[in-house]
């Protein structure tokens, strides 16, 4: 970064809650010459990055963490840190509540920390970029502020609502070119502080939308529900495909996503979404228009749809598979370059499958740990992925992980009856593995399959490679 740029810029920035958001927030910006102080209460968190390590897996991290070190330092000391710094980004959890809503619990707290600190300091700006229901900002976290400061919000402080917009696996890319960036503001002072903040981290021009904190949070939600909405429809559309001999959802999603106003990112018809976001995204949106007497039949029918598609996988699963037949899952973090498997069809399916007394093998190039804390036991874990491929009988690829492309027919290849192999996101080529397995791509009509392989049980979803290029959500 330039002086000139600089000058005009914070003396330091400190970010509060060190997780798969903060992490990368903290680095990007220490990887624009800021000086940053991230805050978390988990120890180990703050000794990563102390060490110059990431704390967690995503792409990039590390290296960033470890470029700038000499600018980026984490403490669990809170106070210290907001004193020393001009910005504060919130980026605690919020976990969702059994209503669908979330909870401010980790936010409110931190608040009361930050607002004490404030009251000794000239003007700071907080910037919440937690996910919270609207109005949290105004009616919760500035009165909080403003309690614990004695300072009004708009003079003593400035206080913006600013989430992110990220996927996990390509967060540090989604920081640096955003598609746009999103600020509810309870003042111009503070909106106009922040955006120019941002002018100085991204790498492309963003466009900037600045408004009040009530439209930012309804922003926020309705993207994610959108785009879950989104993905839904594309699934739809697959269930549709595969039903009909000579239909492919990739052909037509591509054709599709070519009228502007539709546009091809999210339109992969495959398996249900999941992740730490879009679920619970969704359902506070729906709880939310409940709690104002308003209507969100979309929002629900997406989240029904959605919980559906594991459902109708495993019946498929179980149709093609023999008795004592073992299922391998390939894939449970729930999408590609994370390790993350909250809500992943893969881990979902293995839950189903495993209650129902199905033997099931999995594995996953980074997301095994994280999926045994979570499944106990109830299946078995290969060591590579040779070995989950050689021990299915049915192989389902739950993940369209890079690694997966690339499957060698040897390797899928056996004596005796073919393996089945389920291909959710028609990342094998039929031309390739065809000849060598029974092969099932989701989303494709029957007519390229041969005989032997239909119809699939009472599913009749028919089966085909298809490598027509497609965006993957
Ligand atoms: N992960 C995403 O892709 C993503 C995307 C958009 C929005 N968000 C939102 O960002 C927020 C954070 O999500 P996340 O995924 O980074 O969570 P996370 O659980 O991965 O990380 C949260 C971090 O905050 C720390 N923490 C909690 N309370 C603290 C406190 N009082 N003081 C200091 N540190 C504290 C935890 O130790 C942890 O390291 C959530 O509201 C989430 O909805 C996340």
């Amino acid at each position: 970064m330039s002086g000139d740029k600089m000058s005009s810029c914070p003396r330091a920035i400190s970010v509060l809650g060190l997780g798969k958001l903060g992490a990368p927030i903290a680095a990007c910006f220490a990887h624009k010459g800021y000086r940053v102080i991230g805050i978390d209460n988990n120890l180990d968190t703050v000794r990563l990055i102390n060490e110059g390590r990431a704390p967690l897996y995503e792409p990039r991290l590390e290296e960033l963490i470890a470029a700038n070190r000499e600018r980026l330092i984490a403490t669990e000391n809170c106070e210290e840190a907001i004193l020393e710094s001009d910005i504060t980004f919130i980026v605690v959890p919020t976990p969702s509540d059994k209503d669908g809503g979330f909870s401010l619990h980790h936010v409110l707290l931190a608040c009361k920390r930050l607002g004490k600190v404030l009251r000794d300091k000239q003007y700071h700006l907080v910037v919440l970029t937690s996910t919270v229901l609207p109005g949290a900002t105004e009616n919760e976290v500035r009165p909080i502020l403003e309690a614990h400061s004695q300072k009004r919000s708009g003079s003593g402080f400035g206080l913006c609502y600013s989430p992110e917009f990220v996927a996990l696996g390509s967060v540090i890319h989604n920081l640096l070119k955003p598609d746009f960036i999103l600020i509810g503001e309870s003042d111009p002072k503070a909106g106009e502080r922040l955006a120019s903040f941002y002018r100085t981290v991204c790498d492309n021009e963003a466009p900037i939308a600045r408004m009040n904190s009530i439209n930012a949070e309804i922003t926020k939600l309705a993207v994610n529900t959108f785009v879950t909405t989104k993905i839904t429809f594309a699934n739809m559309l697959a269930r549709v495909c595969e039903r009909m001999a000579g239909a492919d959802a990739d052909v037509v999603t591509a054709a599709l996503g070519l009228d502007a106003r539709i546009g091809g990112r999210y339109l992969k018809g495959a398996i249900g979404y999941g992740g730490p976001c879009f679920p619970r995204d969704n359902l506070a949106f729906s709880f939310l228009a409940q709690q104002l007497g308003a209507r969100a039949d979309l929002a629900e029918a997406t989240h029904h749809a959605n919980r559906e598609e594991v459902h109708r996988l495993a019946s498929l699963v179980r149709s093609k598979n023999a008795k004592d037949g073992i299922v391998g899952i390939l894939g449970l973090a729930y999408k590609p370059d994370t390790d993350v498997v909250e809500e992943s069809q893969g881990l979902l399916l293995a839950q189903v499958l495993t209650a129902a007394g199905i033997p099931v093998v999995a594995y996953d190039p980074a997301a095994m740990n994280n999926a045994r804390h979570r499944l106990n036991g109830s299946l078995r874990f290969a060591d590579s992925l040779e070995t989950c491929v050689k021990e299915a009988d049915v192989l389902v690829i739950t993940t369209p992980w890079e690694a997966f492309r690339h499957l060698e027919p040897a390797l899928l290849r056996r004596p005796g009856l073919p393996r089945v192999v389920i291909d959710c996101w028609r990342i094998l080529d039929l031309e390739i593995v065809g000849s060598v397995v029974d092969y099932i791509a989701l989303g494709v009509g029957a007519q390229f399959h041969e005989a032997k392989h239909l119809p699939i049980g009472s599913e009749n979803v028919g089966a085909s490679a298809s490598t027509s290029p497609s965006t993957l959500r």
